[in-house]
């Protein structure tokens, strides 16, 4: 399952620069199965062209309003009734004057008078125009009608000039929608979540360091934040973006991850341990590079600290949930990880085999808890956390953090 599987947005596009970023939001909404009808303003024409829109979200693009076919095929009252969810991207400081104001003088702004689905604006403008006191009062007033603003970001801006007034990027408007549309389980609880490889030095340009690529934990963080979590990850050096909403934090070594885990791990309610800690670091770190002159050298390796153990260990730990990855006997050597540093949950996998794992984009786990484990099959990295969040939500209301109602 998708996390838009079936949802019906209606993506009214008016007339600013930003408008070319909807291509990809469409791309986007339609990747996370959502069914996307694309309304444009006159304007949003000169900026964007409708056959673009119409390709990517597989839609008839509306635009006129009087145009008798469209209005016989499915009216704008209809299509006011379709969506689950109106989002204006770019809301031009035009079209925010209108809605404010309930002017019905073409298509898009009809239909969100016609609706009651809920209307989110993604404004996008000149900074000044932005701060002009006229929009900034419409923007307030949008909001206490319970119209939704996301963003404006702040930055660069295609006029040249740089503050607030810049759209939110597609992925953080999918962001958005998704949440939007998510039970927010774990609103108001904090995760503390750990990605990545560890690289242990060996001298100034070498390290020790393993396969892993980060995805899964990202994929986590992902997924956490559309549940409602705020989410600190602890990362180890890949090249993965950000996901939006998450706070992160790079580390390179197995102790640097020690001391942030530790610096941070007293405000959350969960800790995941998903990162691939290296178990051990050379003893000593030259200070210059190691020179090719001798057929043979010796490294001596040093345990690195159990950060998933001592977290567990802690007089009031959170809920803890850890990796195991194996080459073989995955559940049993994994029940036994469980066992041994006592922690809520370990999410086994296989990896080094043709199955998922490391650097792949796909995988499958073996959830182990007191009492019970569950099998996720095979899906894509992104479908796999949401359905291992699911589950961590389950088991950290039931075994430990009783909800108000319960
Ligand atoms: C090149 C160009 C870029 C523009 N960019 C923006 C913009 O980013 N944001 C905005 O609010 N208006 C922008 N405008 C002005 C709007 O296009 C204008 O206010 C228009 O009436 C908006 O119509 P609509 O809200 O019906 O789409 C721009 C105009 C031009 C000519």
């Amino acid at each position: 399952m998708l996390e838009l599987d079936g949802k019906q947005i209606l993506l009214g596009i008016t007339g600013g620069i930003a408008a070319y970023k909807t291509a990809e939001l469409v791309r986007l909404l339609r990747k996370s199965n959502a069914q996307v009808q694309v309304v444009m303003t006159r304007a949003a024409t000169e900026f964007i062209t409708p056959l673009t829109l119409q390709t990517l979200s597989g839609r008839t693009v509306r635009q006129d309003f009087f145009d008798p076919n469209d209005e016989a095929s499915i009216g704008h009252i209809d299509l006011a009734r379709w969506a689950d969810l109106i989002l204006i991207a770019p809301a031009s400081a035009d079209f925010m004057a209108r809605l404010t104001h309930g002017l019905a003088n073409d298509l898009l702004s009809t239909l969100c008078l016609a609706t009651t689905a809920p209307i989110a604006t993604a404004p996008a403008m000149n900074q000044q125009m932005w701060l002009n006191p006229a929009t900034q009062a419409n923007a307030k007033l949008l909001q206490e009608r319970g119209i939704k603003l996301w963003g404006p970001d702040a930055g660069e801006q295609a006029c040249g000039e740089t503050g607030p007034g810049r759209m939110l990027e597609p992925s953080a408007l999918l962001a958005h929608v998704v949440k939007q549309f998510s039970s927010q389980a774990l609103a108001g609880r904090c995760v503390v979540l750990t990605a990545g490889p560890t690289q242990e030095p060996i001298d100034p340009v070498r390290f020790i360091g393993n396969r892993s690529s980060g995805k899964m934990g990202f994929a986590l963080a992902h997924a956490l934040v559309e549940a409602g979590a705020k989410v600190y990850l602890i990362s180890g050096p890949v090249s993965l973006p950000t996901p939006p909403g998450v706070v992160r934090i790079n580390i390179n070594t197995a102790a640097e991850m020690q001391q942030n885990v530790a610096e941070q791990v007293d405000k959350c309610d969960i800790f995941i341990a998903c990162a691939a800690v290296a178990d051990y670091r050379p003893e000593i770190t030259a200070s210059q590079k190691i020179k090719k002159n001798q057929d043979q050298i010796e490294l001596i390796l040093t345990r690195n600290p159990d950060i998933l153990a001592e977290v567990a260990a802690r007089a009031a730990p959170p809920f803890t949930v850890g990796f195991a990855a194996e080459t073989e006997r995955v559940t049993e050597y994994a029940e036994e990880k469980r066992k041994l540093k006592r922690v809520d949950m370990v999410a086994a996998n296989l990896v080094g085999a043709k199955q998922g794992g490391f650097e792949k984009d796909e995988n499958a786990l073996t959830v182990l808890w007191e009492g019970g484990s569950k099998n996720l099959p095979m899906a894509k990295k992104e479908n796999l956390a949401r359905s291992l969040v699911t589950l961590i939500t389950e088991r950290y209301y039931a075994e430990k953090h009783p909800t108000k109602d319960s």
